[in-house]
């Protein structure tokens, strides 16, 4: 049954995969970068957001070199930014102490700080051609539906099951083409296998699978509801004989902000904005938080009196903005009230 379900993965994959920019490169670093990028983002929102990166950072050692808030604005869009912070100083230990050469086995690079077994063993595997096997969230329900093992329950034992995934992946791996092998079942799981709507007639393996379809994914914990509201301060100066609009932001420290270290707009004291200075209100996701927005307009003489104090403030020229860490909400919030592209920077905005 092993051989069978590797050979027609492989085969699957050869004719199905999706044709993706990293899928092109065998460069450890850029298989790095994809597979950190590609935790908990969707590919199309990867997609383009790979291509901005590496267009500025084509080597590790240009990453290390960067200055955190440049890699932290191209990062932007992709969100859970502390992986890019990770990133940027695993390149900055991997420069200082391997010369900029990623080692070559899923267990040196296990080693290294920010590197777990996800990312050593996909790397080891695609670069190099190791036979060590991937294990992420598809590739665990793709192995539970197959075998008919109830994934995720805690109290039936889920350090258990978790052994018998990884035994069971660590079979399935091709000797010949461990990188391929792997990428076939994280495909597998991201595309015909899904959580909620698996499509058993055209999948490659549906006649070893024990469950065929009937394999109950836990369902997503609810999104919890939460209120936020913001000043949007915009004054204009004159500089060098022409006016220019300058916006307030702030970068607020880890103890005031769940986005430390990005620029966001300042943060009301009240969540009750009066009807007169309202411009806008927006909905935004972080993770399992849905947040309802609300934006004031204040003066820049009120600003210190309906604002909560606490981070570096900046006035910064609006055609500067966009190039700079924003968090996504301050990115939304601009470009809906068009006082800038609501897109991410791409590598032409630092040159
Ligand atoms: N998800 C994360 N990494 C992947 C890869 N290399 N191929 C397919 N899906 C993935």
């Amino acid at each position: 049954m092993i051989a069978r379900v590797r050979g027609r993965l492989l085969e699957w994959y050869e004719r199905s995969r999706r044709d993706l920019p990293w899928r092109r490169s065998r460069d450890p670093y850029a298989i790095w970068v994809s597979e950190i990028m590609l935790q908990q983002t969707r590919v199309a929102v990867v997609v383009e957001r790979y291509l901005a990166f590496m267009a500025r950072f084509p080597t590790l050692l240009s990453l290390a070199q960067a200055p955190e808030q440049e890699v932290l604005a191209l990062w932007s869009g992709l969100g859970y930014y502390r992986r890019a912070r990770m990133l940027h100083k695993a390149a900055q230990f991997v420069a200082e102490h391997y010369g900029g050469n990623l080692p070559k086995t899923a267990e040196e690079l296990r080693s290294l700080p920010g590197i777990g077994a996800y990312t050593a063993a996909a790397i080891a595997s695609i670069a190099y051609g190791e036979r060590v096997a991937v294990v992420d969230g598809n590739v665990e329900r793709v192995l539970c539906r197959l075998e008919g093992w109830k994934a995720g329950s805690r109290a039936g034992g889920g350090a258990q099951v978790r052994r018998k995934i990884e035994k069971l992946a660590a079979e399935l791996v091709s000797p010949e083409r461990p990188g391929d092998s792997n990428q076939a079942l994280m495909e597998l799981g991201a595309t015909l296998c899904s959580p909620r709507n698996p499509q058993c007639l055209v999948c490659p393996v549906a006649t070893d699978c024990k469950t065929q379809g009937e394999h109950q994914t836990a369902p997503r914990p609810p999104m919890i509801c939460r209120e936020a509201a913001h000043a949007l301060s915009v004054r204009s100066r004159k500089k060098a004989g022409q006016v220019r609009s300058e916006v307030l932001l702030e970068q607020r420290p880890a103890s005031l902000t769940v986005m430390p270290g990005l620029w966001e707009l300042p943060m009301l004291r009240e969540a009750v904005v009066p009807e007169k200075d309202m411009c806008l209100t927006v909905r935004h996701a972080i993770m399992q938080v849905n947040y309802r927005v609300r934006i004031r307009a204040v003066s820049e003489g009120d600003i210190d009196a309906v604002t909560i104090p606490g981070g570096e403030r900046r006035w910064v020229p609006l055609g500067e903005a966009a190039g700079m860490a924003l968090t996504g909400l301050t990115r939304k919030v601009l470009g809906r009230l068009h006082l800038m592209t609501a897109e991410p920077p791409d590598a032409s905005s630092f040159s």
